[in-house]
C-alpha cells in the first residue's frame, strides 16, 4: 500500500458516534442514615457526605440483577436512538448475574436482539470506558456498524454492608450508549482514547474468594473473604496520579487543550479524587459534571449514569469537546475525548420479565426513575 492508498484508508474509516444513550436506577433511594443503621457502622452522614460527597444511593431490590438492569438501561438506549436494532452488544460488569456464563448473552436475548454477538467485559470501574473503547475500534473498522454498550452493576450484591470503608460508597444502576458509524466533527464522536492496566495493584480491589484462586470446595482464606475488599487510601492515590495522567494522555491525542474542555466527567468514585483531577488538569469547576452525591460510586455504571443524567445533559451544548476518564480494580484506567452527544437520554425502571420481550419505546407516562423517591431513613 502507497502513501496515497493510506490517505485514502484513513479518510474512508467512519468515527464511531453515540446516538442513543439510555440509563436503568433501581427506584429504592437509601440514604446515608439507612446504610449507617443497616450495618451499625461506626461512622455518620456527615462522615460520608465530607468525606466522599456522597448522600444518597439507589440499592436494588432483592431479586433485581445486574443484567436486570442492563436490560433496562439498553432498551432506553435503543429507544433514544429511535430503535436503531444493534449488530453487536458489550456488556461492562464486575458483577455478573453468574460466574458463568457471560450476562452479555441473556440481555441481548432479553432485549429481542435475535443472535448478535454478546460478550461481557470486565474491567471494573473503568469498564464503561474500555468498552466504549471497544466499541469504538470494532465501528471504525467496519466489524459492526452499530454497538450497544451496555456498563451496568449491582454492587450491593457484593459489599460487606458492615465494611463502613466501602458500604457507604456504592449503589447499583445501568447506563447504555449506541454507537454508530459518523464523522469526528458530529456531536457524539468519539475522538481519541487511552487505556492502562497495572496488575501489580490486583490486590488492592478485590472479591478473594469464589474463584479459581479460592474455589467453592475450599474453605475461604479469611471468614468474609467471599465479600469485596478495597484499600481506600492507597486506591484513592493511584486514581488521583493515573485518572490525571491519562486524561492528559487523551487530550493531547485529540489536540485539545485542556482549557478548550466544556465538561469533564470522571468515574464517581470520591468527590476529592475528582476535585483533585479537576484541578491538576487544570479544568474549571464550571466545566465538571457528576452525580454522585445522588448516586454514590456505581462502578462500570458512572460514567454513562451522569451521560444519561438529564440535569447533565442539559447543562453541555452538543458537539462541545468534552473528557471522560475513569480508575478502577485490575488496576485499571481509561479516558476518553468526546465531542458531547446530541442524543436525549432516556431511562427505564427496571424490567420484571424474564422472558424475550419486543423492541418497543418505553411508556413515558410513567414515573419517571431519576425522580422516583422511596427514601428510607
Ligand atoms: O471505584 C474504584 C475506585 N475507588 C476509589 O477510587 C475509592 C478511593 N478511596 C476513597 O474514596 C477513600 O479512601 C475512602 C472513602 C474509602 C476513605 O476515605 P479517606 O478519607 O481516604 O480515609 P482514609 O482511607 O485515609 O482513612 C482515614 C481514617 C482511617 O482511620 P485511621 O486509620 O486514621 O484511624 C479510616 O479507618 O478514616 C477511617 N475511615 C472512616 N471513618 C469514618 C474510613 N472510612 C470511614 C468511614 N467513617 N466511613
Amino acid at each position: 500500500m502507497n502513501a496515497h492508498d493510506r490517505t485514502v484508508t484513513h479518510a474512508a474509516s467512519p468515527t464511531a458516534v453515540i446516538t442513543g444513550i439510555g440509563s436503568c436506577l433501581p427506584p429504592h433511594v437509601v440514604d446515608n442514615d439507612t446504610v449507617v443503621a443497616r450495618g451499625a457502622l461506626h461512622t455518620d452522614d456527615a462522615w460520608i457526605r465530607d468525606r466522599t460527597g456522597i448522600t444518597r444511593r439507589r440499592h436494588a431490590d432483592p431479586g433485581t440483577s445486574t443484567g436486570d438492569l442492563a436490560v433496562g438501561a439498553g432498551r432506553a438506549a435503543l429507544a433514544s436512538a429511535g430503535d436503531h436494532r444493534p449488530e453487536m452488544l458489550l456488556l461492562a460488569t464486575s458483577t455478573p448475574d453468574h460466574p458463568c456464563p457471560a450476562t452479555a448473552p441473556a440481555v441481548a436475548h432479553r432485549l429481542g436482539l435475535g443472535t448478535i454477538p454478546a460478550f461481557d467485559l470486565a474491567a471494573v470501574c473503568s469498564g464503561f470506558l474500555y468498552a466504549l473503547a471497544t466499541a469504538s475500534a470494532l465501528v471504525r473498522s467496519g466489524t459492526s456498524s452499530t454497538v450497544l454498550v451496555i456498563a451496568a452493576d449491582t454492587y450491593t450484591s457484593i459489599v460487606n454492608p458492615a465494611d463502613r470503608e466501602t458500604a457507604p460508597i456504592f449503589g447499583d444502576g445501568a447506563g447504555a450508549v449506541l454507537l454508530r458509524p459518523g464523522t469526528r466533527d458530529e456531536p457524539g464522536a468519539v475522538i481519541a482514547v487511552d487505556l492502562g492496566a497495572d496488575g501489580s495493584g490486583s490486590d488492592l480491589i478485590t472479591v478473594p474468594y469464589g474463584g479459581s484462586r479460592h474455589p467453592h470446595h475450599l474453605p475461604p482464606p479469611e471468614p468474609d473473604a467471599r465479600y469485596f475488599h478495597m484499600q481506600g487510601r492507597t486506591v484513592y492515590a493511584h486514581a488521583v496520579r493515573r485518572m490525571t495522567q491519562s486524561a492528559g494522555s487523551v487530550l493531547r491525542r485529540a489536540d485539545w487543550a485542556p482549557e478548550t474542555v466544556r465538561a469533564f466527567v470522571g468515574h464517581q468514585a470520591n468527590q476529592r479524587i475528582l476535585d483533585s483531577v479537576g484541578d491538576r488538569l487544570g479544568i474549571a469547576p464550571a466545566h465538571r459534571f457528576g452525580n454522585i452525591g445522588e448516586l454514590g460510586n456505581t462502578a462500570a455504571a458512572s460514567i454513562p449514569l451522569v451521560l444519561a443524567d438529564p440535569a447533565v445533559h442539559h447543562g453541555v451544548a452538543p458537539g462541545a469537546r468534552s473528557l471522560l476518564s475513569a480508575f478502577g480494580g485490575g488496576l485499571t484506567w481509561a479516558s476518553v475525548a468526546l465531542n458531547w452527544p446530541a442524543a436525549v437520554p432516556r431511562s427505564e425502571a427496571p424490567p420484571t420479565d424474564l422472558d424475550t420481550t419486543p423492541l418497543c419505546t418505553p411508556d413515558l407516562s410513567r414515573s419517571h426513575p431519576w425522580t422516583a423517591s422511596t427514601t428510607t431513613s
